[in-house]
């Protein structure tokens, strides 16, 4: 769990999962910043979570808001990247330039960001970035984000290599309850959700609180390294 007087920096932490990271990492004391596309919701988000959080802007797929973010913060201990733009796309209706633009923010954008923040990275701390079951097990429409999410961990094993001491992971959570991507599913996927977890041990989701657990266990234990921490429970047997 990150420790009060770190500070730890959630790339996409207005909503969802970042968002979780956020506060529980702010409840634990830490200090907190958390960034989404617009100034004023990532400042409304930030004003939710406890101790002096901020708030800030950042556009993965602008690379001087990147620079400018990162130029504007001290010390980062743990560089959390969550965000994602959903892109909905089949091959028979593909749309490149959504494609382009979900790839773009989720595989260079997430370089982008570790590449401006270097200079600031603690040499105790991490990198955890967010990838997805959908690499491994296609859902309705997850053309590009499969695609995407295997393209974090060939990034995360390329950044371990590189940045050392510095160290990069990786989680994977499963279809999580209570987010989104559940809670605002089109009719093909909410069937294909609910049918995946009859398949899964256990017939359990993971939750939000079960995904930030496990980020907290790759940004603490200082053997891990270069690991991605699948949380689905067990819905890749499936
Ligand atoms: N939820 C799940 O079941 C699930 C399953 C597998 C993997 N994941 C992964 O977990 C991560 C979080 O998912 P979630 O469902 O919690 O997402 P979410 O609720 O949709 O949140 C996405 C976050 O990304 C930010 N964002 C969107 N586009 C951005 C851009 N171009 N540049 C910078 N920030 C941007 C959003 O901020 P603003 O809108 O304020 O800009 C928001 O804070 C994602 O990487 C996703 O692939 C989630």
């Amino acid at each position: 769990m990150p420790r009060a007087n770190e500070h730890v920096v959630v790339i996409g932490g207005t909503s969802g999962l970042g968002h979780h990271v956020a506060q529980a990492s702010a409840a634990l004391g830490a200090r907190v910043t958390i960034t989404g596309r617009d100034l004023d919701r990532a400042r409304h988000a930030a004003q939710g979570l406890s101790g002096d959080a901020a708030g800030c802007s950042c556009d993965l797929t602008d690379w001087d808001s990147i620079d400018r973010l990162f130029q504007s913060l001290d010390r980062v201990d743990h560089l959390i990247l969550c965000a994602l733009q959903r892109d909905h796309n089949t091959i028979a209706d593909f749309d490149p330039g959504a494609s382009a633009r979900t790839s773009l923010m989720k595989n260079v954008g997430y370089a982008a960001a570790v590449h401006f923040a270097l200079p600031r990275l603690s040499s105790e701390g991490s990198v955890v970035m967010f990838s997805g079951l959908s690499m491994w097990m296609p859902m309705p429409g997850s053309t590009t984000i499969s695609m995407a999410n295997a393209g974090v961990i060939g990034l995360v094993n390329s950044l371990a290599t590189q940045i050392a001491p510095v160290r990069v992971n990786a989680v994977t959570p499963g279809v999580v309850a209570g987010t989104s991507a559940v809670d605002d599913a089109d009719a093909i996927r909410t069937d294909r959700y609910a049918a995946l977890k009859l398949r899964t041990p256990g017939q359990r989701l993971p939750t939000p609180a079960d995904i930030v657990a496990a980020t907290f266990a790759l940004t603490d234990n200082p053997g891990i390294n270069g690991a991605n921490l699948v949380v689905d429970g067990g819905m890749h047997l499936a």
